[in-house]
């Protein structure tokens, strides 16, 4: 394990804490001018100001690999708590069709969408989609995201749904990157089960979810509860067995019609509503009371050419905003979290400091891992972001360029 200090910052900006920041708190970061934090044995020991010590904690600073910030921008490393990492195939046939018109729905209805994603991951083998999925982990800490969640949901049979987890497991294993796993059988009622859906909802919960926790390769059971996918009661049944077998309820909820979503993950406690583009007042009343994490997904809208989540709403409401990617072959086909901080500000009207706190402290909430990481504080995984950049502005309003200068995971340099 690594020790290492990074030495003249021009600004450490980050949330604090090892929770979800909600409401006038989301936006209450924390900014040092002319900063140096020390990372021992791949936690971090120390933050401070001005001049560094010549010992610290026992350590002779002197014998501590630097890395000089060059007086620019440090974060804490991002988190991207929303994504589809595991499938097989891209869907670029698609965009011709939305160019002339069809609709996310009417795609996915005449067999595109999910479906041929899922024909496309059947085929690969568990080999195959690790070397695809890696490259594309690779490409997230290239820019500044040190911790993912990732989904299956591409199988939506038991042999590949077990042959995503264990990829996202053989990842986490092997990557640098944090990967924390959701099961998401009740992704779409395939092909076969079409005239028999409630056979298919019986094989997610009493098939697949105790093969699941048997493997232990799951933490969170997710369900996309959406017209024409799975209904707000059905939703309830997936969530409610995956509560069953230790699995936390996620949902995908409300992104192109309201039927219920997030009431349901008020009313069931989910850690985390995911999308929430057309949330009604209802719905957010619920998730404030639920203590769900709202987990916005504005690439998502962007693609879709869908308005966007209510965000402001929901921090005026008390709900913790968290925001990701939602990288998928489908809806959102960008690995890129710097761009979802140009749309917190440009389309949510986030402040910069509430967007850095979506995409660090809060999206860490959203995966349990608030305790680890999503924030520069003695105690935390070593993992910043140096940025090219002098300071937090700065990275929300330039569009379009990848702006990390170097990444660093528990304490030792992976990108730059
Ligand atoms: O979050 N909404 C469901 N799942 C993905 C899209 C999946 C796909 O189109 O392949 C999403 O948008
Ligand atoms: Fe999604």
């Amino acid at each position: 394990m690594s020790n290492l200090i990074v030495t003249n910052i021009g600004m450490l900006a980050t949330p604090q804490g090892k929770g979800p920041k909600k409401g006038p708190e989301q936006g209450d970061i924390k900014i040092l001018n002319d900063a140096w934090v020390l990372i021992k044995d791949g936690v971090i020991a120390g933050v401070g100001q001005g001049k560094l010590p010549e010992q610290y904690d026992n350590l002779d600073l002197s014998t501590v690999k630097t890395v000089d910030a060059q007086g620019k921008l440090v974060t804490p490393g991002l988190v991207d708590a929303h994504t589809h990492l595991i499938f097989g195939g891209w869907r670029q046939n698609e965009l011709g069709m939305k160019l002339h018109g069809k609709t996310y729905l009417e795609i996915q209805n005449a067999g595109g969408g999910i479906q041929s994603t899922t024909n496309a991951t059947r085929q690969s083998t568990e080999e195959e989609l690790t070397q695809k999925a890696a490259r594309a982990l690779n490409e997230m800490m290239g820019f500044g995201v040190t911790t993912c969640e990732a989904k299956s949901g591409y199988g939506l049979a038991t042999e590949h749904e077990l042959k995503a987890l264990q990829v996202i497991k053989n990842l986490n294993d092997r990557h640098a990157m944090d990967i924390v796993a959701t099961f998401m059988g009740a992704h779409l009622v395939p092909a076969e089960y079409k005239a028999n859906r409630a056979e298919y909802i019986r094989l997610v919960c009493e098939e697949m979810m105790p093969k699941v926790k048997e493997q232990g390769i799951a933490k969170y059971c997710d369900v996309f509860c959406e017209a024409d996918t799975f209904t707000k009661e059905e939703s309830r049944q997936v969530l409610e067995a995956g509560l069953k077998y230790g699995l936390r309820p996620k949902i995908h909820a409300d992104e192109i019609e309201a039927i219920g979503g997030s009431q349901l993950a008020g009313e069931i406690g989910a850690i985390s509503a995911e999308h929430l583009i057309v949330c009604p007042p209802e719905g957010i009343a619920s998730l404030a009371k639920g203590g769900v994490i709202a987990c916005l997904l504005p690439a998502t809208s962007f693609y879709l050419g869908a308005v966007f989540a209510p965000a402001r709403d929901m921090v005026n409401a008390g709900v913790p905003v968290a925001m990701a990617t939602d990288f998928n072959p489908g809806s959102c086909p960008c690995l890129n979290l710097q761009f979802v901080i140009n749309l917190g500000c440009l389309k949510y009207k986030l402040t910069p400091e509430e967007v850095l706190t979506a995409v660090t402290l809060n999206a860490a909430a959203a995966i349990d891992m608030a305790e680890k990481v999503g924030s520069v504080e003695a105690g935390k995984q070593g993992d910043l972001v140096i940025w090219d950049a002098p300071d937090l502005d700065y990275i929300c309003y330039r569009m379009g360029s990848n702006l990390t200068q170097t990444v660093i995971k528990k304490g030792t340099v992976v990108v730059g």
